[in-house]
């Protein structure tokens, strides 16, 4: 089974997209053939600072390696890398109907956003198909804003075989229902834009800052305490083993315990899990040629597969 998934390069990673989509697209190595690719072509339609994008790209690479992302089990890439894809999703734009494009939420939301209304962004659910169906993904995971983009790769992809030839394998979306939601410092979901979150590779005062300034409520120290309503807790369960998430609800419970102590633990328990993480970061940091040679050995293996499927759909189309 191959599975394929992509990330937008979009700024510093913090737990929300830890827990939310890395942690389950580092898994995906043990589930089968993955590809996974950074999609610095589609971050284009939002991102016009070109060494913001540089740099953008290099800080995702470097994230995915440090926190357990096996480069000889996962074909990591860049997507400029394997600009056969621009060419796919023109091949494929000529059996789009525009109908099936206009219905798509995420230009309009991201439109209502004020992001500029380009071609690109209009576009932007063709070159996504491009990229699922250049290396023949049977399954990709995406998170439920992305469901639509796979359904229009399916319509896409079903038309053209019908219209030239069977080229392409029909891909299945595989929602990550099960994953929850993670709160941030304020208690709505933790998002780069509300600036509730918390940077995975943050300075060590900037963490302990910014978990300090978890929201809590006001029930005095010595009075019992919910864990079930609390940010903290909340926060603390993510790298918490069973009987230390018991611990930590027991004393919420029993009272005489405060808020402050419960930060403190969590930014322990946060800094240790990513401690080896850290470490291996630093050290991939210092040598850029070694990150550039495993995202280019997996454009390697990822062109090798778009070049079959980009020359099968030039033969059925009459271009060879
Ligand atoms: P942000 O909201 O910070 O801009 P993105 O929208 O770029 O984050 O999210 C990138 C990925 O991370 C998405 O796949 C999304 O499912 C996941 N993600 C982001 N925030 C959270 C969160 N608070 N909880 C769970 N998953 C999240
Ligand atoms: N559009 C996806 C997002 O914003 C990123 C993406 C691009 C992608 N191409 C893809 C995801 C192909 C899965 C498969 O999250």
């Amino acid at each position: 089974m191959r599975i394929l998934s992509g990330i937008q390069p979009s700024g510093k990673l913090h737990l929300g997209n830890y827990f939310g989509m890395m942690r389950p697209a580092i898994e995906l190595q043990e589930r089968g053939e993955a590809y996974l690719f950074i999609a610095n072509y589609h971050a284009l339609t939002t991102v016009s600072d070109p060494a913001v994008l540089r740099a953008s790209s290099m800080d995702v690479a470097l994230d995915f390696l440090a926190c357990g992302l096996d480069p000889e089990r996962t074909v990591f890439f860049r997507q400029s890398d394997v600009p056969e894809v621009t060419e796919l999703a023109w091949l494929l734009s000529i059996v789009t109907p525009m109908g099936l494009l206009e219905r798509c939420h995420s230009y309009k939301d991201k439109t209502a956003k004020g992001i500029a209304p380009s071609h690109g962004l209009f576009a932007y659910p063709v070159l996504m198909a491009a990229d699922i169906l250049a290396v023949q993904s049977n399954v990709v995971p995406v998170g439920r804003d992305q469901k639509q983009h796979v359904e229009v790769t399916r319509d896409i992809a079903i038309k053209f075989n019908n219209q030239y030839a069977p080229v392409f394998t029909i891909p299945e979306p595989s929602i990550q229902d099960d994953v929850a939601v993670v709160p941030g410092i304020d208690g709505q979901k933790m998002s780069k834009s509300y600036n509730n979150h918390i940077e995975l590779f943050g300075s060590e005062k900037e963490t302990r800052a910014k978990i300090m300034r978890t929201v809590t409520d006001s029930t005095p120290l010595d009075e019992p305490k919910n864990p079930d309503t609390c940010n903290v807790y909340a926060l603390y369960k993510l790298f918490a083993n069973e009987a230390e998430q018991q611990e930590m609800a027991d004393q919420y419970r029993i009272g005489g315990f405060g808020y402050g102590t419960a930060k403190k633990a969590l930014f322990e328990k946060m800094w240790a899990y990513f401690e080896p993480f850290r470490a291996k970061r630093e050290a991939l940091a210092a040598q850029p040629d070694l990150v550039e040679s495993i995202l280019q050995r997996g454009a390697e293996k990822a062109r090798h597969e778009a070049r079959q499927t980009l020359q099968a759909a030039r033969q059925a189309m009459g271009l060879e």
